[in-house]
């Protein structure tokens, strides 16, 4: 165990080192390190490549944003923590691993909260998030904006889950909170936390009985091959946060400051767009490969689920926030 992370963080300092050298070599602008976790085919990277071309213009090429995908820095947790001490400068991260700091975050990341994507794009751009995402700058980072992730659903191998009896017994991955693993029991099945790199090996030795996410992960990631029903449960919208370091955030001047954090919001628009164009795409590929998607009545989910948001409702805040993101809809 030992053994292995030692490795990973020797090939992390190696691919964050030579990024180094190479950007002090190749030009005078600052680098700025991006951790995503996915591929670069991912609406989310092509998203935040826009961000850094604009913010290269709109700061006449003091800036350079280099994205290194695939969990390159590490996974989620891992990158989250680099952000934080600052020995990179950004990260795109989901939800819960921020819920992790701070319990409010939870409200957005609840099992049904949103009706859908308009009503979740609205959140995100409406500004009724801004105090809070300013809120974690005394953990080290700051989030600058929320990116969609769509709509979870579980996929399992064996067969498909039409309600929550179906899902007794099964061992599902779920991203690495508490809150996670509550939400899986609420859909009548036992949430293995765990990152999202390691799922399709887990899956595949029958560690698990399959995962949850949405179709773009599912297909980008190739896990229709280890879990091919898809029972579209959607019972989740959780955010990913793009999140910068607190001291890079310190090293900027108060302009370069504004138009990053501005641009950082604007990209949530693109993202979006981006996001709804990937859909049908990645559902076909994973079809094409043999994967069978299921409708399902998704009430008795959501009423096994209402307790659960009662349940993490509890502080002023999370109240506050809950009733805003509510009113939105
Ligand atoms: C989604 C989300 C990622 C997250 C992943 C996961 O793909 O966009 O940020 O890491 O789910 O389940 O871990």
């Amino acid at each position: 165990m030992f053994k292995k992370s030692a490795l990973k963080l020797a090939a992390i300092a190696t691919v964050v080192g030579s990024a180094l050298s190479y950007s002090s070599i190749a030009s005078a602008a600052t680098e700025i390190k991006a951790a995503f976790n996915q591929s670069d085919k991912h609406p989310q990277y092509l998203a935040l490549k826009e961000f850094g071309e604009k913010l290269n213009k709109e700061t006449d090429g003091r800036y350079k944003l280099n994205i290194f995908p695939n969990e390159l820095l590490g996974d989620q947790r891992a990158a989250l923590e680099l952000v934080q001490n600052g020995a990179i400068q950004m990260a795109v991260v989901a939800n819960p691993l921020v819920e992790n700091y701070d319990k409010t975050f939870a409200v957005i990341g609840m099992p049904y909260v949103y009706t859908g994507s308009a009503h979740q794009e609205k959140v995100f751009t409406s500004g009724v998030l801004d105090n809070l995402f300013a809120s974690t700058q005394k953990f080290g980072f700051e989030v600058l904006t929320a990116y969609t992730a769509g709509a979870r659903s579980m996929y399992t191998k064996g067969n498909s889950v039409a309600n929550v009896a179906d899902m007794k017994g099964k061992k599902i991955r779920v991203m690495q909170s508490d809150t996670m693993i509550k939400m899986l029991s609420c859909m009548g099945g036992t949430g293995v936390p765990m990152s999202q790199g390691e799922v399709y090996t887990a899956v595949q030795q029958g560690v698990l009985d399959g995962a949850e996410n949405n179709e773009i992960t599912y297909a980008d990631l190739k896990q229709y091959e280890v879990a091919p029903y898809f029972s579209a449960t959607r019972h989740l919208m959780v955010p990913d946060l793009v999140v910068a370091s607190s001291y890079f955030l310190s090293t900027m001047s108060k302009e370069d400051q504004a138009t990053f954090k501005k641009l950082a919001k604007e990209s949530t628009v693109s993202e979006f767009a981006l996001w709804n164009a990937q859909i049908e795409t990645a559902k076909k590929t994973a079809m094409d490969k043999g994967a069978t998607f299921v409708e399902v009545d998704i009430k008795p989910f959501q009423e096994s689920c209402s307790a659960l948001q009662k349940d993490l409702i509890k502080t002023p805040a999370q109240k506050d926030l809950f009733e805003k993101v509510a009113a939105l809809q």
